[in-house]
């Protein structure tokens, strides 16, 4: 039901008891007590300014493409879908584009190879919306978010004020960022002038990157290196990169429009060479990757599939056949009824973490914000 705009505020959308099945890409049947519609940055200082909104709790939500919702959302949930593509500085050595939070990620990467911007091409199809990427940092084959980050625009949900933050600021991690982490309760104030958490603060708005004019391909990952063999191209352009991993990805990983999932559910952890030395011991074949920092990254994925549970199915909730790192929805995604719960999907993940413990003596960290 609809109950504004209030005459007051005359732009506002505020929706009560809103059905966010169709809003998150599992497929959870679950409800949203207060939802605002946020279209411009006025809607969120309108949100924080009305006496029956301020200082509540908030969650923003943008594409749901990496959350698992456990029930029905009690902060005010304020939809992001400020959108926008603009070119906002070219400089001899880049171009610098901005988008807006609401705007789908993958169309940000086809727009900007369009325009003959190339270096978003192996970030291509990686569902959520432009303001989600730099919250978890997204990456894939081989790039980071924070490889091409410039800056972005965000409004403090408690106070209304706007700030900008450069990519030092974020704070960027793998699959992390400051805006993941919570800022203690008594330290309250211009949380980002001092670097603490912001989640739950920060309302990200638009997101600016920086595409350097001298591109080379990105051809780190084995599964690139792969295609530049089976073709016979070896300097491929920003398009044929693109078009790879848009086929690459459609073949290990689930369309969520068909099968409800929220891309990879663990984090790869890192281990120090000490006990990869000893686990590779006991297990000769585990997937690992030397890092910069001297650390080693193993392959969550297989340890999960080497646990046993590529295939399996518990509940409602099951992991993927063709990569045991993502779990999906077996449920009706299209029933409330049917449809898998986030209950479901977190008592399948713990399941998981305790049985790669019993074996590995690892303890694997969901990617996904559990709401
Ligand atoms: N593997 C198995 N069995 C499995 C799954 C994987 O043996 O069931 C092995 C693969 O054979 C491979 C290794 O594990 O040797 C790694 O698998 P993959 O190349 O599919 O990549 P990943 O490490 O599982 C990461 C990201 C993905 C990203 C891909 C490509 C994380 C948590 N995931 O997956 O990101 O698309 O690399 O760069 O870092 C996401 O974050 O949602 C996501 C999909």
């Amino acid at each position: 039901m609809r109950v504004g705009p209030d005459a007051t505020i005359p732009r506002m959308l505020v929706e009560k008891n809103v059905p966010l099945q169709n809003a998150n890409s599992f497929g959870i049947a679950a409800r949203a007590h207060t939802l605002v519609r946020v279209r411009g940055d006025e809607d969120v200082r309108q949100a924080v300014g009305r006496l029956d909104l301020a200082r509540q709790p908030f969650f923003v939500l943008g594409g749901g493409s990496n959350i698992v919702l456990t029930g029905d959302v009690r902060p005010v949930v304020l939809k992001m879908e400020i959108r926008g593509l603009a070119l906002v500085q070219e400089t001899p050595g880049a171009w610098i584009v901005e988008a807006g939070a609401g705007e789908a990620w993958h169309d940000l990467v086809a727009w900007t190879l369009r325009q003959g911007w190339p270096g978003l091409e192996n970030l291509a199809l990686i569902p959520g919306t432009v303001g989600a990427a730099p919250v978890q940092n997204i990456g894939a084959y081989g790039v980071e978010l924070q490889d091409r980050f410039h800056s972005l625009s965000a409004i403090d949900g408690l106070t209304g004020e706007g700030f900008e933050l450069d990519a030092a600021q974020c704070a960027f991690g793998y699959r992390d960022s400051v805006f993941k982490h919570r800022a203690p309760r008594a330290q309250a104030g211009a949380a980002w002038q001092r670097g603490m958490g912001l989640a739950g603060r920060a309302v990200i708005t638009r997101v600016r990157l920086r595409l350097p004019k001298a591109w080379r391909p990105g051809l780190d990952y084995l599964d690139l290196q792969k295609k530049c063999q089976e073709t016979g191209v070896a300097r491929p352009s920003a398009r044929q990169i693109f078009d790879w991993v848009c086929a690459i990805r459609g073949a290990k990983l689930p369309d969520p429009a068909v099968l409800g999932n929220a891309g990879s559910f663990f984090k790869n952890p890192t281990v120090t060479p000490e006990q990869c030395r000893d686990i590779i011991a006991r297990e000769p074949k585990i997937v690992h990757y030397p890092m910069p920092d001297g650390s080693i990254k193993l392959a969550a994925g297989w340890l999960i599939d080497a646990c046993g549970w590529r295939g399996k199915t518990v509940g409602r909730a099951g992991v993927y056949e063709k990569q045991a790192l993502v779990l999906v929805n077996r449920g009706d995604r299209g029933d409330p009824e049917a449809s898998v719960t986030g209950g479901e999907v977190m008592t399948l993940a713990k399941a998981i973490q305790t049985s790669v413990y019993e074996r590995f003596g690892i303890r694997l960290e969901p990617e996904p914000v559990v709401v």
